[in-house]
């Protein structure tokens, strides 16, 4: 079982993408007042509809790409998924400039890409992101490896809920427990997947801390790094 795992750094890849989108997403991206929220933006939507379009064989343009929320009514929210091949799960993380997608058709996935220079608050992010038994692994760290620790964390954390759909409204950070190769969760809400959700550390490169979450142990990973989203193969 492989999960093919795209890393796009948003900068140079952002003129080349917008060939991508549609009408409908440049009129978006032409709103967005900050560069790199823009940047992000454009070079994600240009990666999932460049997966979306080598998959099902159809102009990027084309390829219809759902956000309706599987655990309420609302449909932005919800985690993307191709309206035509529901079989194919992925999933998106953008931090910085970097934008990575994760995608595979025997496992659900989960993705969260976290840059590991960031500038936290780390007794507060504790506070609010730990359970006990994090705080335990927490503690045999100092300095740079207690915060790339905390990273690793957060990271396996917002995988969890952006397998599911449910992201951190419905599960607070602190409802789930990371600290083993699968997650542990008090009280499930409604949707959350009867099968285990398996955590994968992830050593994507560019100062990053990531994690993938899947419903199948130990998946095979592959990780390509994309210099222009248009060259993304299956
Ligand atoms: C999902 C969530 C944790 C992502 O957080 P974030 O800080 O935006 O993190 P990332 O940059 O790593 O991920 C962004 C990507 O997550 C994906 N995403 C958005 N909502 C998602 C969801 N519900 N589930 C899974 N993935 C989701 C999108 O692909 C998005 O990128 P895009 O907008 O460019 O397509 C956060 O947006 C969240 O908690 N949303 C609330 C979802 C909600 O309201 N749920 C209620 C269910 S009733």
């Amino acid at each position: 079982m492989v999960v093919r795992i795209w890393v796009v750094e948003a900068e140079p890849a952002e003129a080349d993408a917008r060939s991508l989108l549609t009408p409908a997403e440049l009129s978006r991206a032409g709103e967005l007042a900050r560069e790199q929220v823009r940047r992000t933006f454009v070079v994600s939507r240009a990666v999932q509809r460049a997966l979306g379009a080598r998959y099902l064989g159809v102009p990027a343009a084309e390829v219809g790409i759902s956000r309706a929320c599987a655990h309420c009514a609302h449909d932005t929210h919800g985690k993307p998924h191709f309206t035509a091949a529901p079989e194919l799960d992925f999933s998106v993380s953008h931090t910085g400039d970097l934008v990575v997608i994760a995608a595979a058709t025997d496992t659900r996935v989960g993705l969260d890409v976290e840059l590991g220079n960031r500038m936290i608050e780390v007794d507060e992010m504790t506070r609010v992101l730990t359970t006990a038994g994090e705080r335990r692994i927490l503690a045999g760290h100092r300095g740079e490896a207690l915060r790339t620790e905390l990273f690793r964390i957060w990271a396996r954390k917002e995988a969890a809920v952006k397998l599911t759909g449910h992201g951190l409204l419905q599960v607070p950070f602190t409802a789930l427990s990371v600290d083993g190769p699968v997650v542990r969760i008090d009280t499930p809400p409604a949707g959350w997947p009867d099968e285990a959700v398996h955590l994968t550390d992830l050593p994507l490169g560019h100062g990053s801390v990531a994690a993938l979450a899947t419903t199948v142990a130990g998946p095979r990973t592959e990780i390509v790094t994309l210099p222009r989203v248009a060259d993304l193969t299956l």
